[in-house]
């Protein structure tokens, strides 16, 4: 029974000698397994004389144990190691400086956006949002633009592949226009509401996007006149540009939903961009056709209407030359309005 110091000695030299927890198993098994060497010498004890079986049953109990206790060590051993490479692994390093965290800034053109709906709500104008899909007939129809009239063409459409439930064309609005259509059918004169949104055209250069923001104004009693239109606007202007260095003028145009049309150019007498007419808005008297089809009687009731870019407004206030700097993303843009 020399052999079962050696066999111990073994056993312990071998478990050391493996860092891979299931190659410990394995040797292990070698050892205390079913056919392992400790558990054969237990089975060989019945060959032995009934008189030595006992001291020789305690030798071999006492090596299985010694054996078995190397194991359970070698075992912590390896569960610990695997535990510190991970920790080193994953360790952070306290003493880098933190990332921080930026803070999120308006957008300058929802910075317009805000501003117009406050300046508006003061003087009594309700604030109104509608489909960015609209119908054809609301579009384009209601606002006095004939079917197949060349005045649909001046505006290049995305068409919407696809039918309203009632059957009517799809697209994608062209302007916020057709907002004076859908808010005067359901609200009763005086009305008198703005409604900014997004508005989408087959465009796109430094001064247009497929998509784009307008505001549109809408006005209509039984009294309210061109000379409305121009206070209203020019007072608009004045607050939006917080400053009243600047002069308005109405240049006559055409739109198949007013008449008389005029376009709205402004001119700073003051400051970087003083001298040079700028146009920003196209505006005009309802339309009579188009009173008729709010479901009102135009010789009842009338009023004016405008339709401003935002992305034109938001240029002129910041002095930013190129309209695609507020759709790319650059963070270098966005921030200096955070
Ligand atoms: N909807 C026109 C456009 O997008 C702008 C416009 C012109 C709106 C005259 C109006 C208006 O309300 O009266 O070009």
């Amino acid at each position: 029974m020399q052999d079962l110091e050696a066999l111990v000695a073994k056993a312990i030299a071998e478990f050391g000698s493996t860092a891979d927890a299931a190659e410990l198993e394995r040797i292990k098994a070698g050892y205390l397994g079913k056919s392992g060497s400790l558990t054969e010498a237990l089975k060989g004890l019945g060959k032995l004389p009934p008189e030595e079986r006992k001291e020789a049953g305690g030798r071999i109990n006492g090596a299985k144990n010694r054996i078995e206790e190397a194991l359970v060590a070698r075992r912590a051993a390896l569960a610990n190691a695997s535990l510190e490479a991970r920790l080193a692994e994953e360790a952070i390093d306290v003493t880098l400086p933190g990332r921080g965290r930026s803070r999120g800034g308006i957008h300058p053109v929802m910075r317009t956006w805000q501003r117009i709906e406050s300046i508006f709500a003061s003087i009594g104008f309700d604030i109104a949002d509608g489909p960015e899909i609209e119908t054809d007939w609301n579009n384009f129809t209601a606002l006095n633009n004939p079917e197949n009239h060349p005045a649909r063409s001046m505006q290049d459409t995305f068409y919407v592949d696809m039918k309203d439930a009632s059957g009517l064309n799809l697209l994608l609005r062209t302007h916020t226009s057709p907002m004076q259509v859908r808010y005067a059918r359901q609200h009763k004169p005086p009305i008198k509401v703005i409604a900014p949104g997004r508005t989408y055209r087959v465009d796109s250069d430094a001064t247009h996007s497929p998509m784009f923001h307008q505001v549109e104004g809408l006005w209509i009693d039984e009294d309210i006149s061109f000379a409305d239109l121009k206070g209203v606007y020019t007072d608009f202007l004045k607050r939006f540009f917080e400053s009243d260095d600047l002069q308005v003028r109405f240049r006559p145009s055409f739109f198949p939903f007013t008449e008389p049309s005029a376009e709205i150019d402004m001119m700073f007498t003051a400051g970087p961009n003083k001298g040079r007419w700028l146009e920003i808005s196209g505006a005009g008297q309802v339309h009579p056709v188009v009173i008729r089809n709010y479901g009102l009687d135009p010789e009842r009731h009338v009023g004016f209407a405008f339709g401003s870019g935002l992305e034109r407004l938001t240029m002129l206030r910041y002095g930013i030359d190129d309209l695609r700097l507020f759709f790319d993303g650059d963070l270098r843009f966005l921030k200096q309005f955070a």
